[in-house]
C-alpha cells in the first residue's frame, strides 16, 4: 500500500510496536485510554490504521454492529489477522491507507483512529476521506498524542521529529491533530486531555456536521 507515492512498510517498527504493546505494563497503561475512546463507538464502524488490532478487544458487541478495519502496512496486517478470531464483533480487514479509503460515501456511523494521525503522510486528505465515508452526523473518535501547548516542550518535540519519523514508522511527535480536525470542518463534541508533558494525549470526539 502506498501513500503519497511512498510505500507504507515499516516491518521493524511493526515488530517493535507489537512487542511493546504486548508488554503487560504498556497494555494496562493504555487500557483506560482505549476504553475511554472506544466505549463511544457504535453502529457500523470503520477503524483506520488498526495496526496489530490493539483495539479489537475493546469494541462492545451490544453497540457495534460490525467493524471494517483498515491498515496499509502488511507487517501490521499480519498481526491483526491473527487477532481476528478472538474479537468480540465481526471484523473485515482491508489493506488501505486513510488517504484512499475503498468505501462509498456516507456509509459509516462512526470512524475510529488511535495513535494514527502522527504517522499519516497527508493528514488533510486523510481527514477528507473520513469525512466522505461518514454519514452526516456520524462520529469520528480519535485518541492521539499531539503537539504540546508548552513552548519549551513543543520545541523539544520539533527537535525530536527527525528521529521519530525515521525510527517510529513516520511518527511526527509534534502534530497539531486537533487543529487539523477542526480545519477539516468537523464539529467538536468533546475533548479530554489524558496525558501532558512531552507527550500530551487527547481523546477527541467530533462529528461530521448534519447535512
Ligand atoms: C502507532 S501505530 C498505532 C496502531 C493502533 N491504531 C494502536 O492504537 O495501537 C500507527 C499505525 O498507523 C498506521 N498508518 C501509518 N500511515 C497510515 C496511513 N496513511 N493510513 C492509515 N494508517 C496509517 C501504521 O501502519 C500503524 O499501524
Amino acid at each position: 500500500m502506498r501513500d503519497n507515492d511512498r510505500a507504507i512498510s515499516y516491518p521493524r517498527f511493526a515488530a517493535f510496536y507489537t512487542w511493546l504493546t504486548d508488554r503487560s505494563f504498556v497494555r494496562l497503561g493504555q487500557e483506560r485510554f482505549r476504553r475511554e475512546c472506544l466505549e463511544q463507538a457504535e453502529g457500523i464502524v470503520l477503524e483506520v490504521g488498526v495496526g496489530g488490532g490493539q483495539n479489537f478487544p475493546f469494541y462492545n458487541a451490544e453497540r457495534v454492529e460490525r467493524l471494517e478495519a483498515c491498515e496499509p502496512d502488511e507487517a501490521m496486517l499480519r498481526v491483526a489477522r491473527r487477532r481476528l478470531a478472538a474479537a468480540p464483533v465481526p471484523i473485515t480487514l482491508t489493506c488501505a491507507a486513510v488517504e484512499a479509503l475503498p468505501f462509498p460515501d456516507a456509509c459509516f456511523d462512526c470512524v475510529v483512529a488511535t495513535l494514527v494521525f502522527c504517522s499519516v503522510g497527508d493528514v488533510e486528505r486523510g481527514l477528507g476521506e473520513i469525512r466522505r465515508v461518514l454519514k452526516p452526523g456520524g462520529k469520528l473518535l480519535l485518541l492521539e498524542h499531539v503537539r504540546s501547548q508548552n513552548r519549551v516542550a513543543a520545541w523539544m518535540q520539533d527537535s525530536l521529529v527527525p528521529l521519530t519519523t525515521r525510527s517510529m514508522g513516520n511518527c511526527h511527535w509534534n502534530r497539531d491533530t486537533q487543529g487539523a480536525v477542526l480545519a477539516a470542518d468537523f464539529q467538536l463534541i468533546q475533548v479530554r486531555k489524558l496525558l501532558g508533558g512531552l507527550q500530551p494525549v487527547l481523546c477527541l470526539s467530533v462529528i461530521r456536521p448534519p447535512a
